[in-house]
């Protein structure tokens, strides 16, 4: 049994890594859309840095899933009740979800778009061979470009909920939160002594 009570190293670094990228791509992605379409250079530039932190959430995402398929997580904390438990469980693992379904149907809408993608603003981005030359291209990149937007706002709520629920166990006595920051952990410890 895991007798660790936070996350190990790697993991803990992975989770804010991600974190802030999500967090980033979220407000950058609701915010580019209002960059003047005049301005193309600085158009492309911030969508295709957008289009290349995504790539990099799913690339994160995949090492994150081996990381924490073959790594156990620390035990749970006291006082946590078992259905808070089950709720937790089930957004994290929608989260895995969303952290390689929301690139790839990032993926998707540029696979269907008649215009170029370049990673880090240089390198062209391959489109999905599945997608490429499709011949209802222009309704298939709607619906993809739908989903990216619903997807977002869903992960938004849910993001609120995940903070939310660790900040109020956190300051409840419980020490979640204490689990992706060691630190923490590390004071509450030292509090208790
Ligand atoms: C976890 C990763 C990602 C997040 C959180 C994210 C988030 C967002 C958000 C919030 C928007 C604005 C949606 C709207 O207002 O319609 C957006 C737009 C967009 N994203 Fe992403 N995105 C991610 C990954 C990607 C990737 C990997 C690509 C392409 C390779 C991509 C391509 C685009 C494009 C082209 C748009 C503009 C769509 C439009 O004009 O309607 N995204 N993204
Ligand atoms: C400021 C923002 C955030 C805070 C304060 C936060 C806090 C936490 C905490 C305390 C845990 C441990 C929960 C537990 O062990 O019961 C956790 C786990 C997790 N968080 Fe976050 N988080 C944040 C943002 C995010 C974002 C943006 C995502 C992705 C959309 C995310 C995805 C996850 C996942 C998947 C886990 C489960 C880890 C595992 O067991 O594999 N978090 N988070």
């Amino acid at each position: 049994m895991s007798t660790a009570l936070s996350y190990d190293k790697i993991a803990v670094r992975l989770h804010w890594c991600i974190a802030i990228l999500i967090i980033g791509l979220l407000a950058g992605g609701l915010l580019m859309g209002y960059i003047p379409n005049d301005n193309t250079s600085l158009r492309f530039a911030v969508y295709n840095w957008h289009k290349t932190l995504g790539l990099l959430v799913l690339v994160l995402t995949l090492f994150r899933l081996y990381w924490r398929l073959t790594h156990k997580p620390p035990a749970q904390v006291d006082g946590v009740k078992a259905w808070e438990e089950k709720i937790a469980g089930l957004v994290h693992a929608i989260f895995y979800g969303f952290m390689i379904v929301m690139p790839l149907v990032g993926w998707a809408i540029i696979s269907t778009s008649r215009f170029p993608s370049r990673l880090m603003n240089m390198f062209p981005l391959p489109k999905l061979p599945m997608l490429s030359g499709a011949e209802n291209a222009k309704q298939l990149h709607q619906v993809f470009e739908k989903t990216h937007e619903v997807l977002a706002y869903l992960a938004i709520a849910l993001i609120v909920l995940h903070v939310g629920a660790a900040i109020k166990h956190q300051l409840g006595g419980k020490p979640i939160l204490a689990r992706m920051i060691p630190a923490m952990q590390v004071k509450t410890n030292k509090d208790e002594v």
